[in-house]
């Protein structure tokens, strides 16, 4: 059965902007959201760059899960549980490598690099010859594709193709990860660090909160670059009916005023708006794929809110470069993204601050779980229809389409038992299966 709907839609009244906080403080809602979300979710798990030989493995989570990514002999990456089929000790507990095999340090089962179990101590003597070692590989996802070397698994047979998945996201991932012939590629090293907050406060002010930026990094801004705005920024809002959403400031591509990469960035946007046209050379700005991916290309920032809990998330951070960059450009690329979006940037630790104090008072209060959020700005200023972006569009920099969205579809996943991507497909002109409409969304609505 899936979570009760009628409750869940309650607290969350995504087309008047109103959301309880209790979902991100329940802890059954939390339980919940393991299974119903990232259970089926497409969740990132790696770039290729990440993994580029035989042998080759991350490690990660998709959900509370600890997962393998690893590329195969054959060039094609596998993914599975870290969890031994003997009694669930993880197989493997470096961070990443190169490895032949894993083998359990519990009792030594030992599995290759796709998963296949291929020794057991002691196996005539402690089995009698009985045990089917084909039967007890490790768990596999059920699907993984990538996107432009961004590389996704789901656990759900049932999901759609990745493609499907992104939908219109694709559009925007692309001024990132295709924005030059050569494409990109994740530095070695991942940063990682514990808020005490939930992770869906972070994903929605990925997704689209420019808001923020003024008050929150007025000091930390000021320090790298121009510092507060006055009034609003040039710029746009991208919200997904399938819960992505990227907001973005335009003519700015640093947030440095002696900007290191100047030159090389001046070069490179005219090498963009050749593969991708003038509206995406000059992006800048944050981004969420649904549901726990985001980044900041600008800043050569890639990020994954892993959920710890109902109110602890680790924070996951890559450094992205331009693969083909000289080196004291991929060099000054790094360093930046460091000294701001870090863990401990200049940047980052005011929104850690945020997310980490909101946290501690839906942890502690009562009264102040009572009250609904109000996520109103922009209702009904967001256009499906312009000419250039694709999704629903918002022509300014401030605006909360994409969060409404975000708990839009994140409400789906946790009220439909079957797969929520019904309107996804009706929107891309595909016929739809009435049968596999998402049977609790009210009527009349999409
Ligand atoms: S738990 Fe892995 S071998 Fe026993
Ligand atoms: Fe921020």
């Amino acid at each position: 059965m899936a979570f009760d709907a009628a409750e869940l839609h309650g607290k969350v009244d995504w087309r008047n902007g109103l959301i309880s906080p209790e979902i991100f403080i329940d802890e059954k809602i939390y339980r919940e959201e393991l299974r119903q979300l990232f259970g089926r979710a497409w969740l990132f798990l790696a770039h290729d760059s990440m993994i580029p030989k035989p042998g080759d493995f991350f490690n990660t989570y998709m959900g509370g899960d600890p997962v393998i990514v690893a590329r195969q002999k054959d060039g094609s990456v596998k993914a599975y549980l870290n969890a031994c089929r003997h009694r669930g000790m993880k197989v493997c507990r470096a961070e990443d490598g190169n490895a032949r095999n894993f083998m359990c340090t519990y009792h030594g089962w030992t599995y290759d690099i796709a998963g296949n179990l291929v020794s057991v101590p002691n196996a005539a003597d402690a089995y009698h010859g009985e045990l089917d070692r084909s039967r007890w590989g490790l768990v596999q996802v059920a699907q993984i594709d990538s996107y432009k070397g961004l590389i996704f698994a789901t656990f759900d047979p049932s999901a759609p193709p990745l493609l499907d998945y992104l939908g219109d996201m694709t559009y925007y991932i692309d001024t990132w990860v295709d924005h030059v012939p050569g494409g990109i590629e994740v530095l070695p090293g991942c940063v990682k660090w514990t808020i005490h907050g939930n992770w869906k406060i972070a994903a929605e002010q990925f997704a689209g909160d420019g808001y923020h930026a003024a008050v929150t990094h007025s000091s930390s801004l000021g320090l790298v670059g121009e510092g507060m705005w006055g009034g609003m920024p040039p710029g746009g809002q991208f919200a997904s009916r399938l819960g992505h959403g990227h907001s973005f400031v335009t003519g700015r591509v640093t947030r440095f005023d002696d900007d290191p990469l100047g030159e090389y960035n001046a070069r490179r946007n005219a090498v963009v708006e050749d593969r991708l046209g003038p509206e995406r050379s000059n992006m800048l700005g944050n981004f969420t794929v649904f549901p726990n991916m985001s980044g900041l290309p600008a800043s050569a920032n890639l990020r994954v809110w892993h959920p710890k809990g109902p109110n602890t998330f680790e924070i996951w951070s890559f450094t992205v470069v331009d693969k083909d960059a000289p080196d004291h450009v991929k060099k000054a690329q790094q360093l930046s993204a460091t000294l701001t979006e870090g863990a401990a940037g200049t940047v980052e630790v005011d929104d850690g601050e945020n997310w980490d104090l909101m946290g501690q008072m839906l942890a502690q209060g009562h009264q102040t779980r009572q009250m609904s959020w109000n996520y109103q700005m922009g209702l009904g200023h967001e256009v499906d229809d312009h000419p250039v972006h694709p999704g629903s569009f918002n022509a300014t920099y401030y605006g909360e389409g994409p969060q409404r969205t975000f708990y839009r579809r994140w409400l789906e996943f946790m009220t439909t038992e079957k797969w929520p991507h019904v309107d996804a497909v009706r929107e891309s002109g595909e016929p739809v299966d009435a049968a596999d409409r998402a049977d609790t969304s009210p009527a009349g609505t999409r």
